[in-house]
């Protein structure tokens, strides 16, 4: 290396040995096999999300007319792989970050060549008539207080992309409050949520009417 270099390396080693997460130092992540661009405005996508990629292909019809939308995109983790596995749909994918969105998931659409995805800057459910076959999102979901917030990588990442209120289930509960006007009939809202929260997300979904819970 040159002295340059080695400057450069021991500066991200200090950082790293400070507990900066390895995908804000490179600037880099991979998910569904997609190399994605992430930046300390957005969530580093998880594995486990992946889950919810297989989910939402397993349940898309192929007539070329389905219109998924990723609620809180982040980097385009989710929205991006659907576009991959499904070149025929139409995926819109939405954030309230403009940092993440602007930045970074528009970025990663560009440079990954899947034109097929549309970006809007949004609140949740701000998004005029549209009704969608099928509605996927990761959304924030840890309470305010939980420890694990100031440990590991999660203390790096953006509160805005982790905390939802008291309980942690406030967007989970706006997100499946309103998804019946925005899916077509037969639609299905795809969520992630915390390992200890099924009872309350199902307990939601019972409230607001929603059908054929998995
Ligand atoms: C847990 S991160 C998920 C990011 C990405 N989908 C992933 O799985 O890696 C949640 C995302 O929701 C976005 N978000 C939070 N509140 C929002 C809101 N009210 N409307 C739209 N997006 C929101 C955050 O900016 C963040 O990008």
């Amino acid at each position: 290396m040159t002295a340059n270099q080695c400057a450069q390396f021991q500066a991200l080693l200090a950082r790293r040995a400070q507990g900066e997460p390895i995908a804000y130092l490179t600037g880099r992540k991979e998910f569904w096999s997609l190399e994605l661009q992430v930046t300390e405005n957005t969530l580093i996508p998880r594995p486990e999300t992946e889950l919810l990629v297989e989910q939402a292909y397993a349940r898309l019809p192929f007539d070329g007319k389905a219109l998924v939308i990723d609620l809180g995109t982040g980097s385009g983790a989710i929205a991006l792989a659907i576009a991959a596995e499904c070149p025929q749909c139409r995926v819109l994918a939405t954030d309230k970050s403009t940092a993440a969105l602007k930045k970074v998931a528009q970025a990663n659409a560009q440079c990954l060549g899947l034109h097929q995805v549309a970006f809007l800057l949004s609140d949740w459910w701000a998004l005029g008539e549209i009704k969608a076959t099928l509605v996927v999102s990761n959304p924030p979901y840890a309470a305010a207080n939980a420890p694990h917030l100031s440990q590991g990588d999660v203390q790096y990442e953006p509160r805005s992309a982790l905390v939802a209120g008291v309980d942690g289930l406030a967007d989970i509960r706006q997100l499946i409050a309103q998804s019946v006007f925005h899916l077509v009939a037969d639609g299905w809202l795809l969520l992630e949520h915390g390992y200890l929260q099924a009872e309350g997300v199902q307990a939601l979904f019972e409230q607001y009417g929603c059908e054929d819970l998995q």
